[in-house]
């Protein structure tokens, strides 16, 4: 039986008045939720202010980007997994398509992105998604697929135990244009069914969030889908209390 996750990408949003003020609220709050897995992804310089008001709570933490050359050197500006490990930071967000689109984030580099968290004993939360042109040419199927084999062919399908995916169709992502749950439903059983040809039992295992315009009012028709095991949350994720209501759709 998989258990929802619910994750909030907060992007470049932050500040350490958000965090004692958000989190402070939130996390008496979550702590009454059952049945839900629950991460705050904020920008990597506040980790350990997020880390500070998550002691005692069940919420975690992850980064939203990793370098894809694991160890410490000279990489200017990265972030290694190993400084992860460090740091007791135990997810990554890979492969959103802010860093494919903005900063050319290859198949290839998430592929080894992925990777290197797995090396870790990590969880890569692995980002999927069509463009609307893409959606709109009936490519959907294609280019989910194709994110996915690049993953598979590196890691192989037994590493998708420890692997979560988000599927952002990236006309959702911060548009109010939200899937319907038929729509995300659709590509989200593509998804199960296209790991299950590779292994059946791995398949029925892996989380798969959505991700894209998930609001209070919306979460629940989406989590209701039975391929859809919780989301990855932008907007709605840095006002408390709708991320809470948010995670409380998913439990
Ligand atoms: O990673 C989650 C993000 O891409 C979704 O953003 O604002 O549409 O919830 P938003």
């Amino acid at each position: 039986m998989r258990i929802p996750f619910v994750a909030g990408n907060w992007k470049m949003h932050g500040s350490k008045a958000m965090i004692q003020d958000h989190l402070g609220q939130f996390t008496q709050q979550a702590e009454a939720l059952n049945n839900v897995n629950i991460a705050v992804c904020p920008p990597s310089l506040y980790v350990s202010a997020v880390q500070s008001q998550l002691t005692s709570s069940s919420v975690k933490v992850g980064v939203q980007n990793v370098c894809d050359q694991a160890g410490f050197g000279a990489y200017t500006g990265e972030v290694s997994v190993d400084m992860l490990v460090d740091m007791g930071v135990p997810y990554a967000i890979v492969g959103h398509s802010e860093r494919r689109a903005f900063y050319c984030e290859t198949d290839r580099q998430v592929a080894d992105k992925v990777a290197i968290v797995l090396d870790k004993n990590l969880t890569p939360i692995l980002c999927i998604g069509e463009t609307l042109e893409e959606r709109e040419s009936d490519q959907t199927e294609h280019v989910v697929k194709t994110q996915l084999i690049a993953v598979i062919e590196k890691v192989g399908i037994a590493a998708f135990a420890n692997i979560v995916i988000a599927y952002e169709p990236i006309w959702a992502i911060g548009t109010g244009k939200t899937a319907s749950p038929e729509q995300a439903q659709a590509v989200h059983a593509f998804i199960r069914n296209l790991l299950a040809q590779h292994d059946t039992a791995v398949a029925q295992q892996v989380v798969i969030q959505y991700g894209g315009s998930v609001k209070p009012d919306n979460a629940a028709a989406l989590f209701a889908q039975p391929d859809i095991d919780g989301g990855l949350i932008g907007g709605a994720s840095l006002d408390p209390m709708d991320f809470l209501a948010i995670c409380k759709a998913a439990s």
